[in-house]
């Protein structure tokens, strides 16, 4: 009995994870969904940091957010990934994953505009070429 214990623990283990869903869909999409959200809100911030000298502080905060929600978007997975041909899904999230990786890298060169004493470059960086990513990336990725 004592040496079938552990085997039972194990084998009950295995039963247990296999039967764990993975996750779903749907939970990767609201995860998406509040990323995007949160490059929303921070962008609004960065935007306003940035036209004012005294708030350099507030602006690396916020773009720094905006990075770490780039970095954790990258890796999920675009929510129109349903309604493209199976055989053309990986290079759908591997172009997804491409183009959020341009977003971060971006959001890094804006991060040393502002280290650099460049602020108003930065701010440019908003509208060309981070609204633009945006917009042909929304065209491509949105369901
Ligand atoms: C850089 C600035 C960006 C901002 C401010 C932004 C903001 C947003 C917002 C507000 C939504 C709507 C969320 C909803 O109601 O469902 C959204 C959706 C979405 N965005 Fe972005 N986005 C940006 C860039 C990108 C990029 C670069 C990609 C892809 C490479 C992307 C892919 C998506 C996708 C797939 C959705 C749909 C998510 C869903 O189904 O809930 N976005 N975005």
């Amino acid at each position: 009995m004592r040496l079938l214990t552990p085997a039972l623990l194990s084998a009950g283990l295995v039963l247990f994870l296999t039967a764990l869903p993975a996750r779903s869909s749907a939970a990767v999409d609201e995860e998406l969904e509040e990323l995007m959200y949160s490059l929303k809100r921070h962008l609004k911030g960065a935007a306003q940091a940035l036209q004012d000298p005294s708030m350099e502080a507030e602006a690396l905060d916020h773009i720094a957010q905006l990075q770490a929600a780039a970095h954790a978007a990258k890796v999920l997975e675009p929510s129109n990934l349903d309604e493209i041909p199976e055989g053309e899904r990986a290079q759908h999230v591997r172009s997804y994953r491409r183009d959020m990786a341009e977003v971060l890298g971006v959001l890094v060169d804006m991060e040393i505009d502002v280290l650099e004493g460049r602020r108003e470059e930065a701010a440019g960086k908003l509208a060309d070429p981070l609204y633009k990513l945006r917009e042909a990336a929304h065209e491509k990725y949105q369901d």
